[in-house]
């Protein structure tokens, strides 16, 4: 059993726009169990308020390296006592510093006198992201093992649209979680975001273990303009590939049209109908050891549809659905199936149609939830379905919810409890 302990960040803020966001990345950070301690630049000042920062945070914030209590050693204890520096937003100028190793005001210094990983999330404009002296010093900082965390394209606060947009506070928070999960080695610690006390004790890994997740809607033509789709967010579908990466295993995400951006390290593969969902699936189930069916896939598709967009009448249309394949079925019925987990979404008499849908599937595994509460949703309620009976998970968000399901699931893959 390993013993585990919550994990602590430096989180820098150096004097971009972009400030604004840390407030958030700050506060979705806590929300999974980190600790973080803010130390902010002088110019960071003027964009955010340190007070801000201290408000969510709940520690003093650090600007300063000389009027702190630890003898003006604040770059040195700062970092010892750190999982990650994490600098967001970097600015081309702080990056600069930071290849060319100056350390002339508390938090550059705390990054130089580092003895734990450094990640950058730099946002600046266009211009200075392009220009060759920044793509020099970040390509220094690559080739000095600093993990860079964008940027993104896009509108930019100056008007102009291109890449150097800091990377979304959600996004951000989410690779920084799966990067400290992943790091189970530094400071002894393991995983233990987000997770309670009871529930710290021994962590399931599943390094190397190749996963295969279907996620979000498909969405079924009528026409050139029209289609049939269903409310599927995506989000429980990702939150599981988030949860599979934090416990170290390499993750193929299959999914349907949705908003959301893909888990960092997730290999993605983007398909609209169920058709393109089951092609994709048959090319990549030889190679996966288990399959996690959490789309929502279409039962119907148009039967036939129309390239151009069909004309308005005054008369009733009838359109003809023919049903669409099982993936889930056909992966389980294949002669050397991975170990599969499906998903049911059920309007009424959950635990009687999850059952069936699990004994008729012939799967080892099931989650079932409640449809009118889990799609769309931002947390859910799962019951889990195995040979053992039922196992409810009380509602929390779907991220912890997917832990818990690849918990209970490592457990019975370990115990070669595989169909
Ligand atoms: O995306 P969110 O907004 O976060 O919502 C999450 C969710 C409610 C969609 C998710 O938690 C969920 O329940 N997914 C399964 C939805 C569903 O289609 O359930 P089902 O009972 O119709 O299908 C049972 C299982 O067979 C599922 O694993 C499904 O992926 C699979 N299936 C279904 C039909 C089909 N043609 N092929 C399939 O593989």
């Amino acid at each position: 059993m390993e013993q585990t302990q919550a994990k602590r960040i430096v989180l820098g803020i150096t004097g971009g726009i972009a400030a604004y966001k840390a407030a958030e990345l700050a506060r979705l950070l806590i929300k999974q169990g980190v600790e973080v301690q803010v130390a902010m630049t002088g110019a960071a000042g003027h964009f955010i308020t340190a007070t801000t920062m201290q408000a969510l945070s709940g520690k003093p914030v650090l600007m300063n390296q000389w009027d702190d209590s630890s003898n003006g050693m604040a770059h040195i204890n700062l970092s010892r006592a750190a999982d990650a520096i994490v600098i967001a937003p970097a600015t081309a100028d702080f990056i600069a510093k930071l290849a060319h190793g100056l350390a002339d005001d508390l938090l550059s210094a705390l990054c130089l006198a580092r003895n734990c990983p450094l990640l950058v999330a730099p946002a600046m404009n266009r211009q200075m992201w392009e220009n060759a002296a920044t793509q020099r010093n970040i390509a220094q900082l690559i080739a000095d093992g600093v993990t860079i965390l964008g940027p993104a394209s896009g509108a930019q606060a100056c008007g102009e649209e291109g890449m150097g947009r800091m990377v979304e506070a959600e996004e951000l928070a989410a690779e920084i979680v799966a990067f400290l999960q992943s790091n189970k080695s530094l400071n002894g610690g393991s995983l233990s975001l987000a997770l309670s006390p009871g529930e710290r004790g021994q962590i399931q890994r599943m390094d190397g273990v190749k996963i295969l997740i279907t996620a979000g809607p498909t969405y079924e033509a009528i026409d050139a303009v029209r289609g049939i789709t269903n409310r599927s967010s995506g989000k429980m579908g990702y939150a599981v590939a988030q949860a599979a990466l934090e416990l170290g295993a390499e993750v193929t995400l299959i999914s349907g049209p949705t908003a959301l951006n893909k888990p960092h390290g997730a290999r993605g593969v983007d398909v609209t109908s169920a058709a393109e969902m089951f092609a994709a699936v048959k090319q990549q189930v030889a190679a996966c050891d288990i399959f996690i069916g959490v789309a929502a896939v279409a039962d119907y598709r148009v039967a036939q549809t129309s390239e151009q967009k069909i004309k308005r009448g005054d008369s009733n249309m009838t359109l003809e659905l023919a049903p669409n394949p099982d993936i889930l079925a056909y992966v389980a019925s294949l002669k050397n199936p991975p170990f599969c987990v499906g998903f049911a979404a059920e309007s009424e008499n959950l635990r009687e149609h999850a059952k069936a849908k699990r004994k008729a599937k012939k799967i080892p595994l099931l989650a079932a939830n409640l449809a009118q509460q889990a799609i769309g949703a931002d947390d859910n309620e799962l019951i889990l379905f195995d040979d053992a009976g039922e196992h409810v998970l009380p509602r929390s968000d779907k991220l912890s919810q997917a832990r818990e399901l690849l918990q209970h699931l490592a457990q019975l893959y370990r115990q070669g409890n595989k169909r």
